[in-house]
């Protein structure tokens, strides 16, 4: 598998876990080492690292890491669930962390409690390396299978940052709009800036200007502006979190995105791949919604902006109502309305070519 020049997360020669630190870009490049399971915790809930995808990866090569710190005398059942327990109190909304969490705890399940300790430590690295590289793989196919939606010389608008700092490489929305790039579309990209945490201008800005993308930044609420001045063709935003009815939870701002594209007739597309679904939450009223800290408002990355101490909400996500939503792009294929058949369907395909 070709790499994506972008690297948020990997492995070293030691399983040690890379994360390129996102709380640092577009400033500085760096890089944060961790070598024990409560470190990876703790990047993936300081958002060192982010992104539904990313955060998947992050929690799988975190408990290939914790499981060979368990020593050989120790039951490994046991201590392999308070490391899946630590990973999954780290972040509530992305699905995608408990897939992830659930395809580790599968490799220990096909083996023999008194087998050979150190084959199925192998297996879970190896386990994580797979979850990562097929991520990739996933997203480029995400990409191809969203590139036709978007029209030549497009101006697409996209909230929060999709691409290959969210996910093992590429990206998800993102990825289709790097695909219409690439494909010579002539796009451009209005990137919401994303408050409190500033994702679109911080990160997707620099990731398009690494691809050559022309972008601009907007404050979030010069949207509905740029939108009823025909200035916007489509939008697109990626999902921690899709729903059986299609109901999709995705960074903080994303639903009023939603109700400006429905009120101007402009295409809202979803990007995601099918870990994104989950299909055991009926609608969108039962996605835990997490909230973060009050200084992420209260200031600007340590910078205050408010009244020492005053009340805040900072609900990091919201959930756009399936019926504002065009088309959900995944791996498979476009899903549309109604979604309750066609994601059951797309599932039900997915899981059997699997
Ligand atoms: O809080 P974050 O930065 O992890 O939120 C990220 C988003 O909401 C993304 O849009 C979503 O995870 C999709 S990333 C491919």
């Amino acid at each position: 598998m070709t790499e994506e020049p972008i690297k948020p997360i990997f492995r070293d020669a030691e399983g040690a876990v890379l994360m390129l630190d996102q709380t640092r870009l577009p400033q500085e490049e760096t890089y944060q080492r961790y070598s024990t399971a409560e470190g990876v915790a703790t990047g993936i809930r300081d958002m060192i690292i982010r992104g539904a995808p990313a955060i998947g990866v992050a929690a799988a090569m975190g408990l290939a890491l914790g499981a060979r710190a368990v020593h050989a005398e120790e039951p490994f059942a046991p201590a392999l669930e308070r490391l899946c327990e630590l990973m999954a109190t780290t972040r509530p909304t992305a699905v995608n962390l408990f897939w992830a969490i659930d395809r580790m705890r599968a490799v220990a399940a096909a083996f023999d409690a008194d087998g050979d300790r150190s084959v199925m430590l192998d297996a879970f690295d190896a386990e994580a390396d797979r979850i990562r590289s097929d991520d990739i793989a996933t997203n480029r196919a995400i990409g191809a299978n969203g590139e036709p939606l978007i029209p030549q010389g497009a101006t697409v608008l996209t909230h929060c940052n999709t691409g290959s700092l969210a996910t093992a490489g590429y990206g998800t929305a993102l990825g289709v709009i790097r695909s219409a790039h690439r494909a010579g579309k002539g796009i451009r990209v209005v990137a919401d800036e994303t408050r409190p945490y500033l994702q679109g201008s911080r990160l997707t800005a620099w990731e398009c200007l690494k691809e050559g993308i022309d972008v601009r930044i907007i404050a979030d609420s010069a949207a509905g502006h740029l939108i009823s001045r025909g200035r916007i063709d489509c939008a697109i935003v990626g999902a921690d979190r899709i729903v059986a009815n299609g109901d999709t939870a995705n960074k903080i701002g994303t639903y009023q995105v939603a109700v400006l594209c429905h009120r101007h007739g402009i295409p809202f597309y979803v990007a995601a791949p099918m870990t994104t679904v989950d299909l055991s939450l009926s609608d969108g009223a039962a996605i835990p919604i997490e909230e973060r800290s009050p200084e992420e408002v209260r200031g600007v990355f340590g910078h205050p902006v408010a009244p020492a101490g005053v009340a805040v909400a900072n609900p990091a996500f919201d959930v756009t109502p399936a019926e504002l939503i065009a088309g959900i792009i995944t791996e498979v294929g476009v899903a549309r309305h109604p979604y309750t058949e066609s994601l059951a369907t797309m599932m039900r395909d997915d899981r059997s070519s699997a």
